[in-house]
């Protein structure tokens, strides 16, 4: 299994200079962790390559929150995989916030995991049921669904590249995560899910993700199917997001 990975979702927060900013703290408060934990950023596209500069030879890399999945054409407000190849590490797809405001399909996103991985590009896909979902009892149906149609035709290689980020909805923003053993089960089935698909499954990060703290990343980085964390509201403080990251780093360092 790869080093955890804890990314922190900036969303569509802080100026470019603001931005910058808080890169600047994040690398003084991230320094130690670097080498124990993979810590990946993914500011707004705008600040994107300001960012993934003040960030180089820091060990800490950088992402995007979206990308289309042709490599250019007439496709107003978007950018291309192949924009970011060569210097941007990362690529987040799937989060439901893509999938809810902007209508993104499972099939849309299998074109832009092919597209990311053509590009060399580490991936991340998030998946996750609503509270209805949640509460009539179809996680495990919803996510099976999301990830079959999303990883559909992959080759065996993008084992090595690919990331999954579990985000139940209802835990998103929220300040309600899901219990470090809820998440765990859930995670559990989406292993044994990959298991079918790659034979290389077991390098396939497992991330959870939705209203990650300092206070609950302890008891969630602890548990065996949970290899590191997408973070959306604690990454945007950089103490706070430094304290999660210390937690994977700590879980990665002390023997089973
Ligand atoms: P949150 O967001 O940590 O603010 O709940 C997580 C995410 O949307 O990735």
């Amino acid at each position: 299994m790869p080093k955890p990975l804890v990314a922190g979702n900036w969303k569509m927060h802080f100026t470019v200079p603001e931005g910058l900013r808080v890169t600047e703290e994040l690398l003084h408060h991230l320094h130690p962790y670097a080498q124990a934990v993979e810590v990946v950023l993914l500011p707004p596209a705008i600040m994107l390559w300001e960012v993934a500069h003040a960030l180089q030879g820091s060990g800490i890399l950088v992402g995007a929150q979206n990308a289309w999945w042709a490599d250019q054409g007439p496709f107003t407000g978007e950018i291309s995989p192949s924009m970011l190849a060569g210097w941007c590490h990362y690529l987040l797809i799937g989060h439901s916030e893509r999938r809810q405001l902007f209508g993104e399909t499972d099939e849309e996103l299998n074109r832009k995991l092919k597209a990311g991985l053509k590009h060399h590009l580490e991936m991340i896909l998030a998946v996750g049921e609503t509270l209805e979902e949640h509460d009539a009892g179809r996680t495990e149906e919803v996510v099976t669904r999301q990830l079959r149609a999303a990883l559909f035709g992959l080759e065996p290689a993008a084992a090595g590249h690919l990331s999954i980020a579990y985000e139940p909805i209802w835990a998103i923003g929220t300040g309600r995560a899901a219990t470090p053993d809820y998440a765990n089960s859930v995670m559990g089935m989406i292993r044994e899910l990959l298991a079918g698909e790659f034979a290389d499954a077991g390098q396939v990060r497992i991330l959870y993700g939705g209203s990650v703290t300092a206070a609950n990343a302890p008891s969630l980085m602890e548990q065996p199917n949970i290899h590191g964390a997408l973070v959306g509201g604690a990454s945007l403080k950089p103490e706070e997001f430094a304290r999660i990251v210390q937690a994977a780093a700590k879980v990665q360092t002390t023997p089973a």
